[in-house]
């Protein structure tokens, strides 16, 4: 069969490229690296390779003693190649300095920043931005983010974080795009050309870098940094295309990731580093290391001590250290005794230079520190207008009794919760340089957007955290304070309609922030059941990092709403959508699980050879819970309601180099205009490895008047059917196919065509 190109991308939702792979490869530079490459020392290679995060504060005296002095030596000698967490104008300036003023090649530092979703003005988190279904949006979030960063000194951001995450349990499924590798794909692509934009020697861009390569998501039991033990077919058709369209995009950066695949951590992987990402794809940027995974390949079990993990880490194309100090440490050893062949080095300090001349490091190494733009260029009111736009885009409702929207002349109206009046969670986790409890509360955006006589009364109700809240704080959910629920009540009582703020604190998700139980934590249940006893015209407003599992709250509410953490804007983005100025448009990124025993759930599963029937005893199911979801895949209700016809397909049969178009007219069969997200999936009934029951293979939003009407066309191709077979090959079987039109991954119009 004839090989086909991972061409894979329906229309409409088409991938451009941006600063690509290819602007990497510039033989002009080649020729000036080999120039460089020739008049460093092994040791200065070697510091190319080496990364520190900010050891000392770069703007306060010179350390005089200990590791910070040694690491201030080492800056200044040219063996510390790049710095994370050194951040804003002055300081990276200054870290600039120790290195150019005073290494003997002065090779210019580059300053890497985890600028996962905003620098100064957050935007929602990812996984948030994921629901928005709307690449464009999210492209314009990674431009700002990267405008704002970029004029604070920085070059270089750990994002966009791309794995697929199937596992509510998992801390880290906030951070990425969900459990779908085709939305995951557009995504990806869209941060990565938001972040880098056109050029990457331009002052307003900085360099991605697509981690964690790879299967970080598939931690066993969604517990983080567990074992990942997948098949190479789940690798390949799951958990590589957002990888595979971030390197397309022109990513220049990859990070590998914690995790071991099969016994072998990726940090050590020839596989995944070698023959995928820079052979099969041809990948020209460098790849760092996650922060310490290579020291950890010793408790793996991997490795005999952190000169053994350099040694295997070097070998399997892990360009760059973060903070394992083992090359620095261990490769010139290695080197000398024959352990490691220099020409290892020479590529990988290749790579990493190249990056350094793409972002014009060389002309001017300081041209990214300007005090003056990072004063002009950060949270400007235009940034701030962004982020409310893309944070409403975000909002997810999930139930609707007619409750919404509300008027905002209603008489009286409750805030109510531990997250209603919380400046800090709506920031979320990873949330850059975003200021503590900077973000407009739920509290603050309902006050200002009900007219002057409405009566706007709050109470917290309980408490959802005590104790610290910090990235490196545990944090405890378990307060057993009831004195504040009385008050809850009687505010219930007293108004007219009720909001109820429930679900996450900003640091219940994200890096180490794995549960077991995935319900409401502390007082919630019970503080939900008491306002709801006093007041059944609730509307709960649910802020997560991760779905939880709320059914029994959506049973006894008339209306849901999933808001994530929204980001700095929150509060107005969330009165917005409630108080009708933004009818909802955002559709889940990830299946919402009735149980989490459910857990790893997504739509795009495999059959089973037992799928039914269900009045047996002896098919795939479990006997206390049943297998859908609470809430599906792509699933979000609007102010109004749409239909679908029947799919018209242009030809039922496509030859390998044919298309074919699938057609369908939406219309807006309410009373108000909104925007519908149509999907289009697809099933491959046979194939030689077993295809998944769908897989989403295109998406459009479309804004809808009341009782308009639209046409919503897709192409497909054969090199949209494509996957990874059996022979190892990226390529599309002839047979038979169905494809599903509708709103989301559950109610969907079908027709069949096949493959010749
Ligand atoms: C995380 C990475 C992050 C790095 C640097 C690690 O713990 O896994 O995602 O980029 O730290 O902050």
């Amino acid at each position: 069969m004839k090989r086909l190109l991972v061409a894979g991308l329906l229309a409409p939702a088409l991938v451009v490229c941006s600063a690509g792979a290819q602007g990497l490869l510039n033989p002009a530079t080649e020729k000036k690296i080999d120039a460089l490459l020739g008049q460093m020392t092994l040791e200065e290679k070697i510091g190319q390779l080496n990364q520190y995060s900010s050891p000392f504060d770069m703007t306060g005296p010179a350390p005089s003693q200990g590791a910070q002095k040694r690491a201030y030596d080492q800056i200044r000698s040219g063996l510390v190649g790049s710095m994370l967490n050194v951040t804003g104008a002055e300081a990276t300036r200054k870290a600039q300095q120790l290195a150019v003023e005073n290494s003997r090649l002065k090779i210019p530092l580059i300053f890497g920043y985890d600028v996962i979703h905003g620098y100064k003005t957050i935007f929602p988190i990812p996984l948030g931005e994921a629901a928005s279904w709307d690449p464009a949006a999210v492209e314009r979030s990674a431009r700002i983010a990267a405008t704002e960063a970029a004029a604070a000194g920085l070059h270089w951001t750990f994002g966009p974080m791309v794995d697929v995450a199937r596992d509510a349990r998992w801390g880290r499924i906030m951070e990425g795009s969900g459990e779908d590798p085709f939305l995951g794909s557009q995504m990806a692509a869209a941060r990565v050309r938001g972040f880098q934009g056109k050029d990457l020697a331009a002052v307003d861009t900085i360099a991605a870098c697509a981690k964690h390569y790879a299967a970080y998501g598939f931690a066993e039991a969604g517990r983080d940094y567990n074992t990942v033990d997948i098949s190479e077919s789940t690798l390949r058709n799951v958990v590589l295309p957002p990888f595979k369209a971030a390197a397309d995009a022109g990513a220049a950066t990859f990070m590998n990731s914690f995790n071991e695949i099969g016994g072998i951590p990726a940090t050590a992987s020839v596989h995944l580093q070698r023959e995928i990402l820079k052979g099969e794809w041809g990948f020209k940027g460098f790849v760092v290391s996650d922060w310490g995974s290579i020291g950890e390949m010793v408790p793996h079990g991997f490795s005999d001590d952190l000169a053994h993990a350099a040694q295997q880490a070097i070998a399997a194309g892990s360009d760059m250290d973060m903070e394992s100090r083992a090359y620095v440490a261990h490769l010139a050893g290695l080197v000398k005794s024959g352990k490691v062949d220099v020409k290892l080095i020479n590529e990988a300090v290749r790579r990493v230079l190249r990056v350094k001349y793409a972002l014009g490091l060389f002309d001017d190494p300081y041209r990214y520190s300007d005090a003056g733009r990072e004063r002009a260029a950060t949270m400007t009111p235009e940034h701030l207008a962004a982020a409310r736009e893309v944070a409403r885009k975000s909002i997810v409702l999930l139930k609707n009794d007619g409750l919404l929207p509300l008027d905002k002349t209603v008489r009286s109206i409750a805030v109510i919760g531990p997250l209603a009046d919380d400046k800090d969670s709506p920031l979320g986790n990873w949330r850059g340089q975003g200021a503590a409890n900077s973000a407009v509360s739920l509290l603050e955006g309902v006050k200002a957007a009900v007219s002057p006589a409405t009566r706007v009364l709050y109470a917290e109700g309980a408490k959802l955290v005590t104790g610290p809240r910090n990235f490196s704080a545990p944090s405890v959910y378990n307060t057993t304070d009831r004195s504040g629920l009385p008050a809850a009540v009687e505010a219930a009582r007293a108004a007219d309609v009720v909001l109820l703020a429930i679900g996450e604190d900003a640091y219940q998700s994200g890096e180490g922030r794995s549960q077991a139980d995935i319900g409401l934590k502390g007082l919630q249940d019970e503080l939900v059941r008491a306002v709801v006893e006093a007041n059944k015209r609730v509307v709960v407003v649910l802020m997560s990092g991760r779905p939880l599992t709320i059914g029994h709250v959506a049973d006894a509410v008339p209306a849901l709403v999933e808001s994530w953490l929204l980001g700095s804007q929150s509060g107005h983005a969330i009165a917005d959508v409630l108080f009708g100025d933004y009818s909802p448009s955002g559709r889940l990124p990830v299946s919402f699980p009735r149980h989490v025993g459910q857990e790893p759930l997504y739509y795009g599963h495999k059959n089973t050879g037992r799928p039914g029937p269900e009045s047996s005893v002896t098919w795939s199911h479990y006997t206390d819970v049943a297998n859908d979801p609470l809430y599906p895949f792509g699933f979000g209700l609007s102010y109004t309601t749409f239909s679908y016809s029947e799919p018209k397909l242009s030809a039922t049969e496509i030859g390998r180099d044919g298309r074919l178009t699938v057609s369908v007219t939406v219309t807006n069969t309410g009373k108000r205009a909104g925007t519908e997200v149509a999907q289009l999936y697809v099933r491959d009934l046979v194939g030689s490895v077993t295809r998944p029951v769908k897989e989403l293979k295109g998406f459009e939003r479309i804004d809808l008047l009341a009782g308009q009407a639209r046409e919503v066309t897709f192409t497909i191709t054969a090199a949209d059917l494509a996957f990874y077979t059996a022979r190892g090959r990226w390529e599309a079987e002839p047979g038979a196919f169905r494809v599903f039109v509708g709103g989301n991954s559950r109610d969907l119009k079908e027709a069949s065509f096949s493959l010749r």
